[in-house]
């Protein structure tokens, strides 16, 4: 397994051009099912979760292009299955996307129930409450969903979900597109990936209002054609560098990052005391020579301060001026990183759902294991500000959601490459 080898105490300088968004590409590819024309898509990042989708895809019998710019063209017009097997959806949660337009174009789908991960049991109830009041058949037999629609159709519904789920939001919304009639989703998502998917299907020909409130809006039709579409800058890849020269005490510019996406992040950002500059398609953070200051950080669905970058300032927190709290409102144990920075020297207690920080001057290097995507993102971090050298684990977890990060960092001035466990043996031999 490949770890990072981080030696810490470098300020991040530069720039850094910000990849199309994991959590947009992933339903927006998964739409292809909705046609049997082709979805030309751009702007997709190379990570492993894309190429798990476009493996999941495949299996479905989808037809997928793939250019020299990563710009790809999928196409199911011809599917050989209606089954997405356990063998992939272990490796990806997001998989279960695959039922709403399975079901809404062919009337049949069967899912491997994803199991829970490092976060939390991560259940689909929700997903799947909502797709039978719409008129399909659902049961789990052998850890499979198996669903089927007896009408052949579905119908339009209306669905207020018991909590705002992201992926059962996408998942409803790309149900209800040919669903005969209208669906109203209440309590939906306002994440703008769940945006992002609906002006996709609104390109391919769905009748789709309010995307980004928290009441949606669909009038069902016959058939969606092709389109093409770029996928939106990542979001929480952007923040994630931002925090990393907080946390560095230096000046860092990301391109390629649209407005409105990031501004809770920013808010707290300026909060801790970086001087933060937005422009039309980038974002400047400067904290030249400066500790950051703790901030007290309450996790929340968008607009809120998003969980996927609590992580990243529960570390930005443990090297701040003061004591801050982190309360992790969306996942039940999304703390698995703190039991790797207190290793490292952070001083944190954890009460229930809420970290108490302490800010410490300096971290000190070790050998730490990543648990999932961020806990991992957040780890690396913690090496750029720790003295010596720290060694990331199982950094498998951050190539599912980090494109080129260590050459992005490295480019930026950080200490850090990537071994495998061979060139790691090797290399202990040589010293
Ligand atoms: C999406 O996961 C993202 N993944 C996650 O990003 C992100 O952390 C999460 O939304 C919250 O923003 C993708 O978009 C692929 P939820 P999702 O359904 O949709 C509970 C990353 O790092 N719930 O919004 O699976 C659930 O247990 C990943 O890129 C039910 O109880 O999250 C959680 O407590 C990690 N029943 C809460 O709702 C359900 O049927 C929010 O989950 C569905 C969800």
């Amino acid at each position: 397994m490949d770890k990072l080898l981080i030696t810490g105490g470098g300020t991040l300088q530069g720039e850094v051009r910000v990849a199309g968004a994991k959590n947009a590409a992933l339903p927006v590819l998964i739409a292809a099912l909705l046609t049997d024309q082709t979805l030309r898509i751009r702007n997709i990042p190379h990570l492993r979760d894309i190429t798990t989708t476009l493996e999941l895809l495949g299996h479905l019998g989808v037809s997928v292009q793939v250019d020299e710019k990563l710009e790809i063209e999928v196409n199911a017009a011809d599917l050989a299955s209606r089954c997405a097997p356990y063998e992939l959806v272990k490796t990806m949660r997001a998989s279960i996307l695959v039922l709403g337009p399975l079901l809404a174009r062919f009337g049949q789908a069967e899912v491997s129930l994803p199991g829970g991960c490092a976060i939390g049991s991560r259940p689909v109830d929700l997903h799947l409450k909502a797709l039978e009041k719409m008129g399909a058949e659902v049961s789990v037999e052998a850890g499979y969903i198996k669903a089927r629609v007896p009408g052949g159709r579905l119908c339009g519904a209306r669905i207020i979900f018991d909590m705002v789920t992201v992926t059962g939001t996408e998942n409803l919304l790309m149900a209800a597109v040919l669903a005969q009639g209208r669906t109203v989703l209440e309590n939906a998502a306002r994440e703008p990936e769940v945006v992002d998917l609906a002006r996709c299907l609104v390109n391919m020909g769905a009748r789709i209002q309010g995307a980004g409130l928290d009441t949606i809006e669909i009038e069902g039709v016959d058939a969606l054609s092709g389109a093409e579409h770029t996928v939106i800058p990542d979001r929480i890849e952007a923040g994630t560098y931002l925090v990393a020269a907080a946390a560095t005490g230096g000046r860092l510019r990301l391109r390629g990052i649209s407005n409105g996406l990031l501004d809770a992040v920013i808010a707290k950002l300026d909060e801790a005391g970086a001087a933060v500059m937005v422009g039309e398609q980038e974002i400047l953070l400067d904290m030249t020579h400066k500790r950051p200051r703790a901030v007290n950080v309450r996790t929340a669905p968008f607009p809120g301060f998003p969980t996927d970058m609590q992580a990243q300032f529960l570390l930005l927190n443990a090297i701040a001026e003061g004591t801050a709290t982190v309360t992790e409102s969306i996942f039940e144990n999304r703390f698995m990183h703190v039991q790797e920075l207190q290793r490292m020297g952070a001083d944190i207690d954890l009460k229930g759902n809420t970290a108490i920080i302490r800010g410490v001057p300096h971290l000190s290097a070790a050998q730490v294991m990543a648990t999932d995507l961020r806990a991992s993102a957040c780890l690396v971090l913690a090496g750029l500000v720790a003295q010596g050298q720290t060694v990331v684990d199982r950094i498998y977890h951050i190539d599912r959601g980090y494109d080129c990060i260590e050459e992005k960092l490295a480019q930026c001035g950080a200490d850090i490459c990537r071994v495998s466990d061979g060139s790691q043996r090797r290399l202990a031999a040589v010293r």
